[in-house]
């Protein structure tokens, strides 16, 4: 019996299983009940009692060996049919995709390169700012509408210096920082993020993006500005788009206009984008007030200026004619996949 037991832990260790087959059968082999190692423990019964002891060692360790093998084999068989199915090998490799800017993005650096051309720089200012820097020294008076909380957020009432605390509603801020550490002549121009207190819609947002834009220098001349705006319009959108100058009101400019140009979804014609009037408003604009020069500590006596301040989203709608500003925001993929052939421009 020993002898058996041997022959049969050889045979069980070098058993070697290809199919499911080989396992099924390895297993009624020396596992079942029947099998093998059954047989031998039905043997156990007529040995007698002094060897049985020696004999149940050794065969138990055989059952084991052979239950350890079965889970082994099962293991193996198992992961190999997983490979398998998992992978194609001759399934054409799945190409990388390659993310790409977001259409404000591409506006954005699009209005940069055309200002740029035309001397002027690019700076920056922060988003939380104070009271003073965001209303006061743009010569907004103290009860103006556009301080109230509707339109406003604020972060903290009356900080250490006084003056609210609140998240830039216009990119205008920016005018006063650089005028505060730069003395004319400046050229620049101030892209950003903005806030304000709105309920989202389609045509309104709790955060948008400007470009604001300034010239302080001797001299600068309304018709400075108009041509600025005209050669940007058509830098930016081709040389048939029309301008249009309408008289409007800004604490900080004097005179003041709002920018129009022709709806390009329309093509002038009449939308519900252009409230069938064929023009879009892309910009505020105006002459810088002296009160505002003023306060930043330049001379309006010497200098003049000219300020504007764009609408990304806008100018970004008439470019790729969307029509919800709230795809803008929404990260979804299907959206912004779409501009990917525009590359970095
Ligand atoms: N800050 C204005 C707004 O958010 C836009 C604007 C108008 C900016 C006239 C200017 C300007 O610099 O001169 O509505």
């Amino acid at each position: 019996m020993e002898n058996t037991i041997e022959n049969l832990l050889h045979e069980v260790k070098s058993f070697s299983a290809k199919t499911k087959q080989d396992l099924e059968s390895f297993r009624l082999k020396y596992i079942s009940k029947k099998g093998a190692i059954g047989e031998l423990f039905e043997n156990l019964k007529q040995i007698p009692a002094d060897q049985k002891k020696q004999f149940g060692k050794i065969l138990n360790e055989l059952k084991q060996a052979a239950e350890a093998k079965f889970t082994e084999l099962n293991d193996k068989l198992q992961s190999s049919s997983e490979e398998k199915t998992n992978i194609d090998l001759t399934l054409p490799p799945v190409p990388n995709k390659v993310g790409n800017l977001h259409p404000l993005t591409l506006t954005k650096n699009r209005i940069i390169e055309i200002f740029e051309r035309l001397g002027f720089n690019v700076a920056d200012g922060p988003e939380i700012e104070d009271d003073w820097h965001n209303f006061s020294a743009l010569n907004f008076p103290d009860n103006h509408p556009a301080r109230e909380m509707q339109d406003t957020f604020f972060i903290e009432k009356k900080n250490a210096e006084g003056g609210d605390v609140l998240l830039r509603t216009h990119t205008s801020n920016v005018q006063i920082r650089l005028l505060e550490k730069q003395k004319p002549p400046v050229r620049a121009i101030m892209p950003g993020r903005v806030y304000r207190n709105e309920a989202i819609s389609a045509r309104a947002h709790c955060f948008f993006h400007q470009v604001e834009g300034l010239y302080v220098d001797r001299n600068v001349s309304f018709a400075d500005l108009k041509q600025t705006l005209f050669h940007f319009a058509k830098e930016m959108y081709g040389k048939d788009i029309k301008l249009r100058l309408r008289p409007s009101f800004f604490p900080f400019t004097e005179p003041s206009a709002e920018i129009d140009v022709t709806c390009l979804i329309c093509k002038g014609e009449g939308c519900v984008v252009c409230k069938r009037s064929g023009w879009v408003e892309i910009a505020g604009a105006g002459m810088v007030h002296p009160n505002v020069l003023r306060n930043c500590g330049v001379d309006p006596e010497e200098f003049t200026g000219f300020a504007f301040g764009m609408g990304i989203e806008r100018v970004t709608q008439l470019r790729y004619q969307v029509n919800d500003l709230r795809l803008y925001s929404e990260n979804d993929i299907r959206f912004l996949r779409q501009f990917h052939t525009e590359g970095t421009a």
